[in-house]
């Protein structure tokens, strides 16, 4: 489980266009994160945290360059392959929880182990020790709705982590939660880093988050600055 593993921009550009006019957001931008350390993604409103969050996931892929998953590059995986990266070597915490409502508590948490094909009974104990661990083991068969804010945040992060990811990637994991409810949340996402050696990379204007973390990585202009 110590495994090490790498995500790797190579040289990787993002250019969207407004009509006519392009916008370079990233600008060959090559970096390697790691799987053992913990990132700061900062920079102004509009530099392009969002963007390299979602190209890192491949949810968007680049204009130019490529995006490396240990030595596989993930723009050219076939659509099995996606799922099993999206589903077992990533975990994505966005700013909105993003539960299913029609799903309970647990159900929400190990939808991603029956995803990938373990089997029911195996998926719930575990969904129950996650559940346990972050104090929310009473709301196991609750609806989403019924918890509040940064209890919703939490169960998003523990079914983010379910399938044990290689990287955790967060996009303002803190955005919508008061100062309280964002450091219990961020505590617990350096918690389950530091126990499981897994790379973390959080884009957070919040100073609680850059302090927390390994590395701060600021963009400008499309790429990073010191
Ligand atoms: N789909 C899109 N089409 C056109 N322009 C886009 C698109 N997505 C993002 N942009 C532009 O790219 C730039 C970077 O946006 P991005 O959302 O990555 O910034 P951010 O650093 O996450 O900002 P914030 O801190 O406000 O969340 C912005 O100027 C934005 O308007
Ligand atoms: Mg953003």
């Amino acid at each position: 489980m110590d495994e090490k593993h790498t995500l790797t921009l190579d040289s990787v550009s993002k250019i969207f266009y407004q009509g006519k006019n392009p916008l370079t957001v990233l600008d060959s931008l090559t970096y390697t994160f790691g799987s053992h350390e913990s990132y700061a993604l900062t920079g102004a409103s509009g530099s392009g945290k969002s963007t390299l969050i979602h190209i890192l996931s491949g949810l968007d892929s680049p204009t130019q360059g490529s995006v490396f998953f240990d030595d596989h590059n993930i723009n050219e995986f076939t659509t099995k392959q996606r799922s099993l990266f999206l589903n077992r070597d990533l975990g994505l915490v966005f700013q909105e929880p993003m539960l299913l409502n029609e799903l309970s508590v647990i159900e929400n948490v190990m939808l991603k182990g029956l995803i990938v094909g373990q089997n029911s009974s195996d998926c719930k104990k575990h969904a129950l020790e996650l559940l346990e661990r972050i104090g929310l083991i009473d709301k196991a068969d609750m609806h989403p709705r019924s918890l509040s804010g940064g209890q919703q945040q939490r169960v998003a992060i523990v079914r983010a982590l379910f399938n044990r990811p290689a990287f955790l990637l967060a996009d303002e994991p803190t955005g919508s939660l008061d100062d309280k409810s964002g450091s219990v949340v961020i505590d617990l996402l350096c918690e389950y880093q530091r126990e499981w050696n897994m790379g973390l990379i959080i884009a957070s204007h919040d100073s609680l988050v850059s302090d927390a973390m390994d590395k701060v990585l600021k963009l400008h202009d499309g790429v990073f600055v010191l």
